[in-house]
C-alpha cells in the first residue's frame, strides 16, 4: 500500500522597517534554502501603484477601499524572480520608483487593503516552504511561522543603502531626502492602528547595522536552521 508522504511546509517570516535588507538576504536565504520567496511589500506597492493611476489619494481610506474590486493582483515567478501582476500587466519594475514606496507605505494602513491582501498572502504558505518578508508577517500574516526574524539597522545605514541600491539604477536621490522619507515611513509602519511594524514576542532580533551582508546571510541561515530543525 502507498503511504502518501506529506511534505512538511516550513514557514519564515522576517519583519523589519524599510531598508533592514530584508528582501536581499531573505531572497538569498530562500535559495540556499529552496524555499520559495515571497516579497509582501511588492504585494502592497503593485496596490498603491493602481491606486496612483487611478489618481485616489493614498491617504483616502474611502477612495483606495473604493477601487480594492478593481484590483487583480497575481504573483508568477520566473527563474526564482518573483514577478507582479497588475490586472495582468507585468508591473514589477514599475513598483520600484520612490513616488511608489512612499505611496505603498500610506495605504497600507488602511484596514480594507490590508484584509484585501491578506488571504493571497497566506495561501502561499500553504502550498509552499516560504521565506516571506514584511512588517507583518510574524504578528498578523503567518502568526504560526516556524521561524520569525526581526531584522533592523539604524535609519542612516538604511538611508545609505536605499541611496546606494538607487544610484546603481541611475535614479540619484539626495542622502539627507531619503534619510527624511525612510524616517517618515518608519513612522507611517509603525504607529499605524492596523497591524504596525513591530516583532513578535517570539521572534528572533537581528541588528544589520554593523555586520555586512554575507555575515547576515549566515546569521539567519543558522537562525532558520536552529528553530526549523533542519
Ligand atoms: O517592504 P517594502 O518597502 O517593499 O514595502 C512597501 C510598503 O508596504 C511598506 O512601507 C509598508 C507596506 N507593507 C506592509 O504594510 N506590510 C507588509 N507585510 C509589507 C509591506
Amino acid at each position: 500500500m502507498e503511504i502518501e508522504k506529506k511534505e512538511r511546509k516550513i514557514s519564515v517570516a522576517i519583519d523589519g522597517p524599510s531598508g533592514a535588507g530584508k528582501s536581499t538576504l531573505a531572497r538569498a536565504a530562500a535559495k540556499e534554502l529552496d524555499f520559495l520567496y515571497v516579497d509582501t511589500g511588492a504585494i502592497y506597492r503593485t496596490a498603491a501603484l493602481y491606486m496612483l493611476r487611478r489618481k485616489a489619494a493614498p491617504e483616502s481610506a474611502g477612495e483606495t477601499a473604493a477601487l480594492l474590486p478593481e484590483i487583480d493582483i497575481s504573483m508568477t515567478y520566473s527563474g526564482g524572480i518573483q514577478r507582479m501582476l497588475l490586472n495582468g500587466e507585468d508591473v514589477t519594475d514599475r513598483i520600484r520608483t520612490q513616488e511608489v514606496s512612499m505611496a505603498a507605505s500610506v495605504v497600507a494602513a488602511h484596514p480594507p487593503v490590508r484584509a484585501f491582501l491578506l488571504e493571497m498572502q497566506r495561501n502561499m504558505a500553504k502550498e509552499h516552504s516560504v521565506i516571506m518578508d514584511g512588517r507583518d508577517i510574524g504578528t498578523v500574516v503567518l502568526p504560526e511561522a516556524d521561524v520569525k526574524i526581526f531584522l533592523t539597522a539604524s535609519s542612516e545605514v538604511r538611508a545609505r543603502r536605499r541611496w546606494l541600491e538607487l544610484e546603481q539604477r541611475g535614479t540619484s536621490r539626495e542622502f539627507a531626502q531619503l534619510l527624511r522619507e525612510t524616517r517618515e515611513r518608519d513612522e507611517n509602519d509603525s504607529r499605524r492602528a492596523a497591524s504596525p511594524l513591530r516583532p513578535a514576542p517570539d521572534a528572533v532580533a537581528l541588528d544589520t547595522t554593523e555586520i555586512d551582508f554575507q555575515e547576515s546571510l549566515a546569521r539567519i541561515i543558522q537562525i532558520i536552521r536552529e528553530r526549523a530543525g533542519l
